[in-house]
């Protein structure tokens, strides 16, 4: 059932909670936990993490009528900026209109790295560790029989020999599949276990063992086609393809773009119990990929003239362990949305940054974002 997004934007918070709460079947207490204040006690605050003296609030709302695959979301979002989330929501309601998104997926690995130093013959080196791959893998595993037992675990290794210019090095890259965890313990944890192996093999010294954040073998890629009479025909079209354009070609336009993009993404990352710098150091690496830092999302005129759009990043985000379990609203977020794995929760995050990105350049594009933004206020008021 899609919402009807200005009226319910014109409802008061606990009407809105109890739209929401009729269809996820929250009970009072879920509602107490939402509405309540300080839903993280300072007990568990002092939990997460060191030097804790207090919890900190934002407003919590929602995003409505997130349509991929034929499923429909609510995505709980934290955050402190006015009018994004009414721009995210026109976006996805444009895009519900239109049959909403398309996704697809590579898994959820995660990449661990173990440089090695100080190896008199490092491309021998590197095909005796290829050599005794499952040798490496079967000590990573070892590790960690939880994720091994769920389906998970480390499924390859990579060798690379790079140069500083100075002197070579050897990077090993362990792909580790996380399943539902975000990973990156299970995968520190598994770089270290290996390092001996590696030391015995090559004959050098390990350094740096730790996960990378170019999660670029854990991609989310979600597309969605807007009929041309839903943005002004021809010229909506067109325009919004310009603006693609214009980001295409100058990195100072690339990096407003993406960090409307990160407006969708980033209150849902927080509102799940994510890890942000994770998602937001992924997502601009990957956009600088090419060499020149570009859009994340590429807008297209097709055959019959409708506008395509499509965003493909990385998104290492779990739904069990770390800040999910611990906090009362991350839990309750993972609720709301009614996501079963990590990988879907990550085609919902692509998504709604894919929405605030289509909101804004529908603004950009018409009546300007100041102006877009000042109306918006006024009928709110
Ligand atoms: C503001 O937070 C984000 C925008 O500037 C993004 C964009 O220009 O695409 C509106």
């Amino acid at each position: 059932m899609l919402i009807d997004n200005t009226k319910f934007e014109s409802l008061s918070p606990v009407e809105r909670l109890d739209i929401i709460a009729q269809s996820r079947n929250l009970s009072d207490e879920d509602k107490k936990t939402v509405s309540g204040d300080g839903a993280l006690s300072l007990e568990k605050a002092n939990t997460m993490v060191e030097n804790c003296i207090g919890t900190f609030q934002l407003p919590y709302s929602v995003i409505t009528n997130v349509l991929i695959d034929g499923k429909e979301y609510f995505v709980p979002v934290v955050g402190e900026e006015p009018y994004v989330f009414h721009s995210s929501c026109q976006g996805a309601e444009l895009a519900a209109a239109n049959g909403g998104f398309v996704s697809c997926d590579t898994g959820s690995i995660m990449i661990g790295q173990i440089q090695i130093l100080d190896v008199a013959n490092p491309q021998t080196a590197r095909l005796r560790l290829l050599e005794r791959k499952t040798e490496i893998m079967k000590a990573a595993n070892e590790r960690d029989p939880v994720l091994v037992s769920a389906g998970g675990g480390c499924i390859d290794v990579e060798v690379r020999v790079l140069s500083d210019g100075k002197r070579d090095m050897i990077v090993t890259h362990l792909l580790v599949d996380a399943c539902d965890a975000m990973g990156a313990q299970a995968v520190n944890a598994m770089t270290e276990a290996v390092s001996p192996l590696l030391e015995a093999i090559t004959g050098g010294r390990t350094a740096i063992k730790v996960l990378s954040n170019l999660a670029d073998k854990r991609l989310v890629r979600i597309r969605t086609r807007i009929k041309k009479e839903y943005v002004g025909g021809t010229s909506g079209v067109d325009k919004i393809v310009s603006a693609y354009h214009f980001a295409k070609a100058d990195p100072y336009r690339a990096t407003t773009n993406n960090k409307g993009i990160m407006n969708g993404i980033i209150p849902a990352v927080i509102a799940t119990g994510n890890d942000t710098r994770a998602v937001e150091a992924g997502a601009h690496s990957y956009a600088a990929r090419s060499g020149k830092y570009s859009p994340l999302s590429i807008w297209e005129k097709n055959a019959e003239g409708d506008l395509e759009g499509l965003l493909e990043l990385p998104m290492a985000v779990g739904i069990i362990g770390g800040t999910t379990k611990i906090h009362p609203l991350a839990q309750l977020s993972l609720k709301i949305l009614n996501v079963g794995s990590a990988i879907e929760l990550a085609k919902v995050l692509a998504t709604v940054g894919m929405c605030a990105n289509l909101g804004v350049l529908r603004s950009l594009t018409t009546v300007g974002l100041f102006s877009d933004f000042d109306n918006q206020h006024k009928r709110s008021k």
